[in-house]
C-alpha cells in the first residue's frame, strides 16, 4: 500500500516518522495522536514549530466561544519543553539531524522520538517518550533524555502548563489559580468561559542525572502560564534524564465526587502524587495491560496478506477508535475526527451509528451500548429541535455536541469560491436522515446482541420518538395521494434542497414501519412499559397515524435501466467528465472550478447515498439491482467524503467484484495514513477508521446481520491467504477463520445456542463447537 507514513515489515504495530519535516507536521500529529477516550493528546514535538497543532482534548468539555456553537476547547497544554543546550535553542531546523526518527507503538500508545542533533559543531543524542495513559485516564507521561556526546553540555529546560492555547486563536480558558504543593508539584486551575467546567492541571518532574546529584527547579508564573526551569551541566557521553508527570481533572469527570474547587484540586494533586511515585518503566507496564485489558483482547483480528500493511491499516483504525471513543461515560460520544484534532469542534454526526457502532456493537457491546445512551440522553435537545421546527417527537441534531444542547451544527462555512461569501451550512437544518440513522443503530444493537432489557429501557423509546417526528415531518401531496419529504439534503450533501431523497425517504419509512411492529409487540408482551410509552408519547393516536401514512410514503422507482433515483430531479441533470476529480489527490478538488449551486446541477455524487441504502438494507435488494445502480453511481461519485471508499468497498466485495474491493479498502485505508500529507491536519477520520473494519468484517469477512439473523459469506481478497477474527453474537464470542478453501466457525465457551446462515444453510453451535465449510 503507498502509504505517508511508513511501516515496520515485521511489527505491524509500528508507524513511523524517518525524516522530520516541519512543513507537515498536522498528519503525523493526528495520526500518531494518543489518548485513551477521556483525552486526547496530539503527537506534537517538545519544541515548537509554526506550523503545529497542539492541542489536548477532552471528551465533553463543550464550550460557547462568543455566540458559537460548543466546541471542545483546546486545553492547557503539558507537552511543550523548551530546551537549550549550550545555548542553542532546540530546533531541527537549525543545524543537522541524523538517526531521526518518530515512532508510535499501536499496541500501547507509546510515543517515541530520538535524532542526533548536531549543532555549533557539537553533537548531542536526544530522546522523548510519553504516554497517555491507558491506566488512569487523568494522566499523562513524558520521559526526556539527553546525552551530550562529544564533550560537555549546559542544559537549560522550561517545562511546566501553558493555558495560552486557543481553538485557531478562539480562547475559551479563563484563568484560574496557580500554585506550587511541596515546593514539587504545580497546579493551574482554569475553567471554560461560558460552560463553566472547572479543571485542574498538575505537574510534576522528576530527574535522574548520572552522578545521582539534585537538580534546583526554579518556579515562573505567567498570564495563564506556570514553569518550572531548571538548568544542568552535563558530562560528556552521560544523559540527563526526567520524566515529567501531569494530571488533568475537571468537574465534570464521572469519577470525580467533589463539590467545590478546593476538592477538585486535591483530586488532580493526589492522582499526580500516587502516579508520580511510580517509574516511567512501571507507567508503561500498566498502560500496556490495560491496552490488552481495554482494546486487544476484544475483537481480536488478523490478516495474513502479501501486504503487510492491511494488517497495519486495521490496527492502526482500531488503536484510533480506542483513543477516540468515550468509553467512560456514557454523556459523550465520538467526535468526527475524534479527539485527534479540531476538526468538526469534537461534533457527533450519524458517522457513530453507520460508521463505527458496528465495530463496537460486533466487539464490545457494552460501548456500542453508552454510545446508544448518549442518543437516549439526546432526547431532550431532540424534541425542542422539532418543536423549534414545528414538528413532533425527537428530531435528532445533525451535530451533536453535549447530548442536552440539541443542534449544535454551525451556521456559516467556508467562502464560496464564486460569490468570496461564507456558504450557509444547511445540514443542521435539512439534513434529516441523521433521526432514522440514530434509530437504525440503536436497532441493530438489539438484533446483534439480544438485550431486551436495554431495548426495553432506551432503544424502543428512541425508535417510537423518532417515527413521531418522521409522522409530523411527512408532506401530503393531495394531488397524488401519497406522503413526501421535500427540501432536505440527503447523504450525497453535493444535493441541498432536494426533494425526496430516496435514502431519506426509504429510512423514514422504515422507522414508521418498525415502530408500528414495536408497538404492536410492546402492547401484547409488555403491558407495563407500553402503558407508560403510551402515557409519554401517546401512542395510540401515533399509531393510528403511522398505519395511514406508512405506505403511502413516496419512494422513487427504478427507471426502465433499474436505476434508483437518488431524488426527485437527479437523474435528469446534465454529467460532465469527472475523471479529474475522481483521480484527484486531495478530496474537494471539483470546488476548484464549480460552487456547490453548480454542482448541485450535475449528476456528480459526494459519498455514497443510494448504494448505502443498498448496503445497510442489504436483503431487501437484489444483485442484480445492486450491481445495476453500482454501475451508473460508482463512476459518478468522487469520493469527496471520507465515509464513501469503505461502504463502496463492502458493496463490491457483495458483488464478489474482490479486486474492486480490495482496490477501495486499501484507498479508505490510506484516508489518513496515505501519501496526502495534509488529509489529517484537523484530526482522523472517524467514520473512515470504523469504515474499514466494516470492510474486512462485513466486506471480506461476510458477516451480516440480516434482521436478526447472523449470515457469514466471505469473500477474500486475491491478495490474503488468511482472515480470522472474533465477534460477539447474542452475547457468545464467535472465532471465525476463512483461508482461500475455508470457513471455519468456533463457538468461545458459549452458553447458548448459536446459529448462523451461509448460503441458505442453517449452522447451530455450542460450548466450544466448530463447524468448518469447504468454500
Ligand atoms: C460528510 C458527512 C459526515 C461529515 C462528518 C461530511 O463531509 O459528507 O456525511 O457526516 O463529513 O464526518
Amino acid at each position: 500500500m503507498q502509504l505517508g507514513i511508513r511501516t515496520n515489515p515485521t511489527n505491524p504495530w509500528i508507524l513511523q516518522e524517518k525524516e522530520f519535516n516541519s512543513r507537515y507536521l498536522g498528519k503525523v500529529e493526528a495520526v500518531m495522536c494518543q489518548g485513551n477516550g477521556y483525552m486526547g493528546v496530539r503527537a506534537t514535538t517538545e519544541e515548537n514549530y509554526v506550523e503545529e497543532r497542539r492541542d489536548t482534548l477532552i471528551a465533553g468539555t463543550f464550550d460557547k466561544f462568543d455566540g458559537e456553537v460548543n466546541e471542545l476547547p483546546n486545553l492547557p497544554d503539558v507537552t511543550e519543553i523548551k530546551i537549550e543546550i549550550n545555548g542553542q535553542i532546540l530546533d531541527l531546523n537549525q543545524g543537522h539531524v541524523t538517526d531521526y526518527q518518530r515512532e508510535i507503538d499501536l499496541k500501547n500508545g507509546l510515543l517515541t522520538r530520538s535524532f542526533t542533533w548536531t549543532i555549533a559543531e557539537r553533537i548531542y543524542r536526544l530522546k522523548f517518550e510519553r504516554l497517555v495513559s491507558m491506566a488512569n485516564r487523568h494522566l499523562i507521561v513524558s520521559r526526556v533524555s539527553i546525552t551530550p556526546l562529544d564533550g560537555q553540555a549546559v542544559v537549560m529546560v522550561k517545562s511546566g502548563i501553558d493555558g495560552q492555547m486557543t481553538n485557531n486563536g478562539a480562547s475559551h480558558l479563563v484563568e484560574g489559580d496557580k500554585r506550587l504543593f511541596d515546593g514539587t508539584f504545580m497546579q493551574m486551575l482554569t475553567r471554560t468561559s461560558e460552560s463553566k467546567i472547572n479543571m485542574a492541571i498538575t505537574t510534576c518532574h522528576k530527574f535522574k542525572t548520572a552522578d545521582g546529584h539534585d537538580i534546583k527547579q526554579q518556579m515562573e508564573i505567567g498570564r495563564r502560564q506556570v514553569f518550572f526551569k531548571f538548568m544542568d551541566t552535563i558530562a560528556p557521553q552521560a544523559t540527563l534524564q526526567f520524566t515529567k508527570y501531569s494530571t488533568l481533572v475537571t468537574d465534570r469527570d464521572n469519577d470525580y465526587q467533589g463539590q467545590d474547587l478546593g476538592a477538585l484540586q486535591q483530586f488532580g494533586l493526589t492522582l499526580l502524587k500516587v502516579e508520580s511515585a511510580k517509574t516511567f518503566k512501571e507507567q508503561l507496564a500498566a498502560t500496556t495491560t490495560a491496552w490488552h485489558r481495554n482494546v486487544w483482547d476484544y475483537g481480536k483480528l488478523q490478516i495474513e496478506s502479501n501486504d503487510t500493511d492491511d494488517q497495519v491499516a486495521l490496527n492502526f483504525a482500531r488503536y484510533q477508535l480506542a483513543v477516540s471513543t468515550p468509553v467512560h461515560d456514557h454523556r459523550m460520544n465520538i467526535g468526527a475526527k475524534g479527539l485527534t484534532g479540531e476538526g468538526y469542534k469534537g461534533h457527533t454526526f450519524w458517522d457513530t451509528e453507520i460508521f463505527m457502532l458496528p465495530y463496537y456493537i460486533f466487539t464490545k457491546p457494552e460501548v456500542a451500548k453508552s454510545l446508544i445512551k448518549y442518543r437516549y440522553l439526546g432526547l431532550s435537545g431532540a424534541h425542542r429541535k422539532a418543536q423549534a421546527n414545528n414538528y413532533e417527537g425527537a428530531q435528532f441534531p445533525w451535530e451533536a455536541a453535549w447530548p442536552s444542547d440539541g443542534e449544535s451544527t454551525p451556521v456559516w462555512g467556508a467562502a464560496d469560491i464564486i460569490t468570496g461569501r461564507a456558504m450557509k451550512i444547511w445540514s443542521g437544518f435539512i439534513e434529516q436522515h441523521i433521526t432514522s440513522d440514530v434509530a437504525y443503530g440503536a436497532m441493530e444493537y438489539v438484533n446483534a446482541t439480544g438485550d431486551d432489557q436495554f431495548a426495553l429501557d432506551k432503544v424502543y423509546e428512541i425508535v417510537l420518538d423518532a417515527a413521531k417526528f418522521w409522522a409530523s415531518r411527512l408532506e401530503y401531496n393531495g394531488k397524488v395521494d401519497r406522503y413526501e419529504i421535500n427540501d432536505v439534503i440527503g447523504p450525497d450533501e453535493y444535493k441541498e434542497h432536494i426533494n425526496n431523497n430516496t435514502f431519506t425517504n426509504y429510512t423514514a419509512k422504515w422507522t414508521l414501519q418498525t415502530a408500528i411492529e414495536l408497538y404492536e409487540a410492546l402492547k401484547t408482551n409488555e403491558p407495563q412499559k407500553f402503558a407508560e410509552l403510551n402515557h409519554r408519547l401517546n401512542l395510540d393516536l401515533c399509531y393510528q397515524l403511522w398505519q395511514e401514512r406508512v405506505n403511502k410514503i413516496y419512494l422513487l422507482q427504478p427507471n426502465s435501466e433499474g436505476v434508483i433515483p437518488e431524488n426527485d430531479t437527479y437523474l435528469s441533470l446534465k454529467t460532465i467528465d469527472l475523471s479529474k476529480y475522481k483521480s484527484a489527490s486531495h478530496v474537494g478538488e471539483i470546488f476548484n472550478d464549480y460552487n456547490l449551486d453548480q454542482i448541485s446541477k450535475i449528476q456528480v455524487t459526494k459519498q455514497a447515498d443510494v448504494l448505502l441504502l443498498l448496503y445497510l438494507f442489504e436483503q431487501k435488494f437484489a444483485a442484480k439491482e445492486k450491481r445495476i445502480n453500482w454501475d451508473y453511481y460508482e463512476p459518478k461519485t468522487t469520493h469527496d467524503s471520507s465515509l464513501s471508499l469503505s461502504t463502496h468497498a463492502v458493496l463490491a466485495s457483495d458483488l464478489k467484484m474482490t479486486d474492486k474491493a480490495y482496490e477501495l479498502f486499501q484507498r479508505a485505508c490510506q484516508i489518513d495514513i496515505g501519501p496526502d500529507m495534509t488529509s489529517s491536519n484537523d484530526g482522523t477520520h472517524s467514520a473512515s477508521l470504523g469504515g474499514i473494519w466494516n470492510v474486512v468484517v462485513f466486506g471480506f469477512g461476510g458477516i451480516r446481520l440480516l434482521g436478526t439473523t447472523l449470515r457469514i459469506e466471505p469473500h477474500l481478497p486475491k491478495a490474503w491467504m488468511k482472515l480470522s477474527f472474533e465477534i460477539f453474537w447474542q452475547q457468545q464470542r464467535l472465532r471465525i477463520m476463512v483461508d482461500r478453501g475455508h470457513l471455519s466457525v468456533q463457538a468461545l465457551n458459549a452458553t447458548a445456542p448459536i446459529s448462523f446462515e451461509h448460503r441458505g444453510k442453517q449452522y447451530h453451535l455450542d460450548g466450544n463447537e466448530s463447524v468448518v465449510i469447504n468454500l
